[in-house]
């Protein structure tokens, strides 16, 4: 299994992985939202911000990050590749790319949703707390930050 920067002939394998796991996103839910979400993801790699976990010909983990605001907008390993320690892979590949002092944020599923259960305690391990409680595509989400600033 190699992680790397995704290219943009991934963009096959990348949506078959999106498409196994669409359910548990909200915003995926019509083939417009998905065709969309497919034009995002091209412009993500094209920005050198698309990580993957590729293995023979198949995409097995999917991180969307912007570097800007030091931001994570999308993470999910194929089901079947899960506790593999590939999240966490992904996630240290990114760091670099990030600003040194800058916090890291993410919006997640909030503790009562059992979609959230292996995302929130992913993030917590890495070192994320809980913060504010927001919305996304209508649904309700936690931000989680990873403090990082000396002070
Ligand atoms: C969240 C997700 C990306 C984690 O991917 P993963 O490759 O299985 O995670 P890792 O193997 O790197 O996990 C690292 C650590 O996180 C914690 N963790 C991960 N999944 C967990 C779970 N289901 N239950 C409890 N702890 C979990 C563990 O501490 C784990 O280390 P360990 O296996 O040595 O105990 C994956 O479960 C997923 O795709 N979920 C659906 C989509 C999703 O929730 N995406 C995030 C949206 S913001």
């Amino acid at each position: 299994m190699e992680i790397r920067l995704a290219q943009p002939q991934d963009i096959g394998p990348w949506m078959a992985l999106v498409e196994q796991v669409r359910e548990q996103f909200p915003g995926l839910e019509t083939d417009k939202a998905m065709e969309e979400h497919k034009a995002t993801v091209l412009d993500f790699i094209r920005q050198a911000s698309a990580i993957c976990a590729a293995e023979a010909g198949q995409i097995v983990g999917a991180l969307l990050f912007f570097r800007e605001n030091s931001m994570l907008c999308f993470l999910a390993v194929d089901p079947s590749c899960r506790r593999q320690h590939i999240a966490r892979k992904m996630f240290q590949f990114m760091l670099p790319f990030m600003e040194e002092e800058r916090d890291i944020t993410v919006t997640t599923y909030r503790k009562d949703d059992p979609n959230g259960v292996a995302a929130r305690a992913f993030y917590k391990q890495l070192g994320f707390s809980e913060g504010r409680l927001t919305e996304e595509f209508g649904s309700p989400v936690q931000e989680f930050v990873l403090k990082r600033s000396s002070q």
